[in-house]
């Protein structure tokens, strides 16, 4: 089962995506998302990524979900934050501050869990959704954020070279999956560093994607 793999992941530490500082496509490009303070983002599958932590450092209100319960409670330790711990439709909610996070399965949160969404910041989630999951994951996306604003942040490579995740999600994908709700940009793409960089020559990319009007 998809969430079985995953806690193993967290459980054996094999979690190479965890990346050792924030995402630097997230702050070179952040303006993007034309974000104020008070604003609020939304970061699915967000793993206990630091990008959590610059995204408060900005003064927005961070929502995200999380299958790992000691990940999404790791992120309240490194920031010192004690949070109220509640349960809601099978999901456990932790609020601190701007900060909650659900653990639990993305596909159970609701628009009402989430509030108003500014923005959402996709940094490996797509590209961690098995293919055939990948509609429904977007779909459910722009259903709980009201089809908001995004940074999307995947890879490019050729799948025959390595088996997901992550998976490739080439720009032809992202068009199938969100140009009948947004407008895509890519805003940069780059040499993937780190184990996906290392065995298939991936290409990072960022996109920006604004909801068609
Ligand atoms: C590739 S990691 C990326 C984590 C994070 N975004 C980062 O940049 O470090 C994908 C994460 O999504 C979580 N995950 C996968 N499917 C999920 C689901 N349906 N609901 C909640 N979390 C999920 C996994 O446990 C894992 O931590």
């Amino acid at each position: 089962m998809e969430q079985e793999f995953w806690q193993a992941r967290w459980r054996e530490n094999r979690i190479g995506f965890h990346e050792a500082a924030p995402n630097s496509l997230l702050t070179k490009h952040f303006s993007q998302l034309g974000l104020e303070a008070g604003h609020s983002v939304f970061v699915p599958l967000c793993g206990k990524a630091l990008d959590l932590d610059w995204l408060l450092s900005k003064g927005l209100r961070v929502t995200g979900v999380e299958f790992n319960q000691g990940a999404v409670e790791e992120v309240f330790a490194r920031l010192g934050l004690a949070p109220e711990v509640s349960r809601q439709d099978g999901l456990i909610r932790y609020q601190a501050d701007g900060l909650t996070l659900y653990a639990g399965d993305f596909f159970a949160l609701s628009p009402a869990h989430l509030g108003r969404v500014d923005a959402v910041y996709d940094r490996a989630a797509l590209v961690a959704v098995k293919p055939e999951d990948r509609q429904a994951y977007a779909a459910h996306l722009n259903r709980i954020t009201g089809t908001a604003r995004q940074m999307l942040i995947g890879f490019d490579y050729d799948q025959s070279l390595m088996d997901g995740p992550p998976f490739s999600v080439p720009g032809s994908a992202v068009q199938a999956l969100y140009q009948g709700s947004h407008e895509i940009t890519l805003i940069e793409e780059r040499a993937a560093d780190g184990r996906v960089g290392e065995r298939c020559n991936a290409l990072e990319q960022a996109w920006l994607l604004e909801p068609l009007s």
